[in-house]
């Protein structure tokens, strides 16, 4: 789907998102105002999130930056209750705020396991705690931002692989208890999405970044675009019956196993 493609299939609905000043969640956050929803953006830099709100109202939208870290569940309850004041009640959450480096278990403190606990898995469900008394409710929906460490072991991702599978778990949790109000909770789980610090971090160099590729029978990596296309399908009323789900989008790569690297090496004619 194209950035400049524009509908009303959100109109009238209000968005929070965390971590929404820049990278796959800044995507997200413009998608969502290109198809009519205004949106708040939670994150820790405040001049990150104005000139990222900024960018949002240049369109014609209501955009709004609210700077809290996700870890300090107090200022995180003050910038979803300004959210709320300036946008009504909520109908879209996005938690994406994530916080990651490579790193052996043996090269990490318990504190830097930890911070990645806290931002990722704790700062998921301070944000879903957080937001539920302000959810226009029948009909809201929470997506959770999740990854394949969540189901793949990787080395030197022991605190990523550990938060976010709390993440899925939470998700499902939060999807059985909060169904009965009409509030459905999903888990995306990207893959290698280009063009992100994250992917900075964990592939640094070409020869990183080729090897990753190999790895996707897709043989590319993601674009930030296409997890907010499955940001807006799973937030839109087409998705009304969908909730407690991890929708991976990472071109197969999950499945992969050696066999990928294999054919990728061997090149097989078709
Ligand atoms: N290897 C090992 N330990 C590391 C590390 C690395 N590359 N980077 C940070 N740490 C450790 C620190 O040493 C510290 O532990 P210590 O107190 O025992 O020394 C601990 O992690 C916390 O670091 P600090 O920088 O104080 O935390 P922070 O809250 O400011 O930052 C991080 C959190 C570490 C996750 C940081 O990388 C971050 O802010 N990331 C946000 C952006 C991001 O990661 N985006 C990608 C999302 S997928």
């Amino acid at each position: 789907m194209a950035d400049v493609f524009r509908s009303r299939l959100l109109a009238d609905k209000s968005a929070i998102i965390t971590g929404g000043g820049s990278g796959i969640n800044f995507a997200i956050a413009k998608r969502f105002a290109a198809h009519g929803a205004s949106v708040a953006l939670i994150g820790r830099t405040k001049e990150k999130l104005d000139s990222a709100a900024e960018e949002i109202r240049k369109t014609g939208v209501k955009a709004s930056g609210h700077s809290a870290d996700v870890r300090d569940y107090d200022a995180l309850d003050a910038a979803i209750k300004a959210a709320r004041d300036e946008h009504g009640p909520i109908d879209l959450v996005v938690c994406g705020a994530a916080g990651n480096f490579p790193a052996p278990a043996l090269g990490m403190s318990a504190n830097g396991f930890k911070a990645v606990i806290d931002i990722d898995l704790l700062g998921t469900f301070n944000t879903c705690r957080a937001v539920f008394e302000h959810l226009r409710r029948p009909g809201a929906s929470i997506i959770n931002i999740s990854a394949m460490q969540a189901f793949t072991p990787m080395p030197l991702q022991a605190h990523v692989c550990a938060a976010k599978a709390g993440v899925d778990m939470l998700t499902k949790c939060l999807a059985i208890e909060w169904g009965v109000q009409g509030v459905r909770v999903n888990s995306i789980a990207p893959g290698a999405v280009d063009d992100t610090e994250g992917m900075r971090r964990l592939a640094p160099t070409p020869e990183i970044r080729e090897q990753f590729t190999k790895g996707v029978p897709l043989r590319r990596f993601a674009t930030k675009d296409e997890i907010a296309d499955l940001a807006l399908f799973l937030s839109s009323d087409g998705a009304r019956f969908i909730t407690g789900t991890v929708v991976v989008c990472d071109g197969g790569q999950s499945l992969a196993g050696l066999g990928v690297n294999v054919m990728a090496a061997v090149q097989p004619r078709v």
